[in-house]
């Protein structure tokens, strides 16, 4: 089946609006004494993840590090097993940690990476999530800072790929079948 895109779901002014928000909520829980360390899932989140570490005070005390791991590939449904591809660059032991996602659909994905997380005794360790398919959980997570709560619907820009395509989108948009 060929598939071509659809609506705006989020516009790029709706998400920037959303990720300085979020953005601010962060600076007020951690304030300027806690050292962040923010962690990006590769790939889709490095879109969300590059702006709301900008919008940041200059006086918070923030590193940036990536993981990459793979749970759907090509396919639409998560496999619910993370493999790792890259790990972090630093160790996390006692430090403040945010996992950084595009979106969270079953969960699979962040229970896995939280339970890995954890492993390695960081001080705290939060989840920020610009998408929320919040009907589609096949397992709890908890998700600290959330942008957006959408429906079941295939989503694609932003970071957010179909098989690849679309991640360079500013718009967030619906993905339809032709
Ligand atoms: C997406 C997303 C999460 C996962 C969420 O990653 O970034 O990691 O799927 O799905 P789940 O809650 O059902 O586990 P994907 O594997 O598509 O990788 P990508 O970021 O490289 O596109």
């Amino acid at each position: 089946m060929a598939y071509r895109l659809g609506e705006v779901i989020l516009s790029r002014d709706t998400i920037a609006r959303r990720v300085k928000e979020l953005a601010e909520e962060i600076a007020n829980d951690y304030g300027k004494d806690k050292s962040i360390v923010v962690v990006g899932i590769l790939t889709g989140a490095a879109f969300f993840l590059t702006d709301i570490v900008r919008e940041l005070p200059e006086d918070i005390d923030v590193r940036v590090d990536f993981m990459s791991v793979a749970s759907y590939g090509d396919n639409t449904e998560s496999s619910g097993v993370v493999r790792i591809f890259h790990d972090l660059k630093s160790s996390i032991e006692g430090k403040h940690v945010i996992v950084v996602e595009d979106i969270v659909d079953s969960g699979l994905t962040l229970s896995h990476l939280i339970g890995l997380l954890e492993g390695r005794h960081p001080e705290s360790l939060k989840v920020c999530v610009l998408l929320d398919k919040y009907e589609r959980r096949k397992t709890e997570v908890k998700v600290d800072y959330c942008g957006f709560r959408i429906p079941d619907k295939f989503v694609v820009g932003y970071g957010l790929d179909y098989a690849g395509k679309w991640r360079h989108l500013k718009d967030i948009k619906y993905v339809v079948a032709e």
